[in-house]
């Protein structure tokens, strides 16, 4: 007999799998947040017929779990929230600090590689690409590629497509919203499509920042970790920052997102403004 809905999740349970979650995703998941995974759960519980959250866990931590829930699981209890422009100094800084440093010291002989590290739907990335590109327009020799990864199947598939509700637009300035965006001829449901010149810039990959090294090339010009780390904790954000600086020479940049903070963190980072580093 299959139990009613919802099905509660109990203490011990939760424990169980926010110490699961901890360990695959490095998300630290506090007791006020016990009613928050159970409601975002019950739903894969529901779509798999289980009836109880232990039967769920023992199902996701089984080979045949951890290969075809634990995707599932994420996408679930992840927050993907993010927008284009979203923290709009960060890209005004790129344009009228970094990309001008590049070009005077490389004479833009090879092309400049932006990371966006947990790059949810892409906006973060698209956003990228709409400043690269635009900066293009003014040095014709300049060229950028963008690797955009996250753990999230179902942001990355998002990323793919590349297609937004139309009100998403507002966030773009005008002039960028010309060049880069289709309009959809739906008028129930309007949307927005990145044109194909900024899609072909930009390379969505699976990463989980957890992993213990990072299958991604070894130099990036910056490095976009954003809104991310708040949900990690102490330990876990200074791994996460160890490994990806592997992957940022001396002098790239990183940014992270406007409520998280670096202080106390033994890196070799040095602080520019306010969230955002460059690396000595
Ligand atoms: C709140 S969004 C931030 C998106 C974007 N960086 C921004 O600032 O707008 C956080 C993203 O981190 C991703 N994420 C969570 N845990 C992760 C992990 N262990 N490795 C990689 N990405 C992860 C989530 O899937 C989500 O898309």
């Amino acid at each position: 007999m299959i139990a009613p809905h919802p099905i509660r999740l109990l203490p011990q349970e939760f424990q169980l799998l926010s110490a699961f979650i901890y360990a695959q995703c490095g998300i630290n998941i506090t007791p006020q947040k016990k009613v928050l995974v159970e409601t975002r759960l019950q739903k894969r519980l529901k779509s798999l017929s289980m009836e109880s959250f232990k039967q769920y866990y023992n199902y996701l931590t089984s080979p045949r779990g951890l290969d075809e829930e634990l995707f599932h699981m994420i996408d679930a209890i992840s927050t993907n929230k993010t927008d284009f422009f979203r923290e709009s100094v960060h890209f005004d800084f790129i344009v009228n600090t970094v990309l001008k440093k590049f070009t005077e010291t490389t004479g833009n002989v090879r092309p400049f590689y932006a990371w966006s590290a947990a790059c949810s739907s892409g906006e973060e990335p698209y956003t990228l690409a709409m400043v690269l590109e635009n900066y293009r327009t003014t040095y014709w020799n300049f060229d950028y590629s963008i690797l955009a990864t996250d753990i999230s199947m179902k942001a990355l598939r998002q990323g793919v497509a590349a297609i937004y509700p139309f009100t998403r637009a507002n966030d773009i300035p005008a002039h960028l919203r010309s060049k880069y965006l289709l309009k959809s001829k739906d008028k129930e449901k309007p949307t927005i499509k990145i044109v194909p010149e900024l899609r072909k810039k930009v390379t969505f990959q699976r990463l989980n920042l957890m992993d213990n090294v990072y299958q991604v090339s070894n130099h990036f010009d910056v490095i976009f970790c954003r809104n991310l780390l708040i949900y990690f904790d102490r330990k876990t954000q200074e791994n996460v920052l160890r490994k990806l600086l592997v992957k940022l020479p001396t002098d790239g940049y990183l940014f992270i997102g406007h409520s998280e903070s670096l202080h106390g963190l033994d890196l070799p980072l040095k602080s520019v403004q306010p969230t955002i580093y460059v690396k000595v």
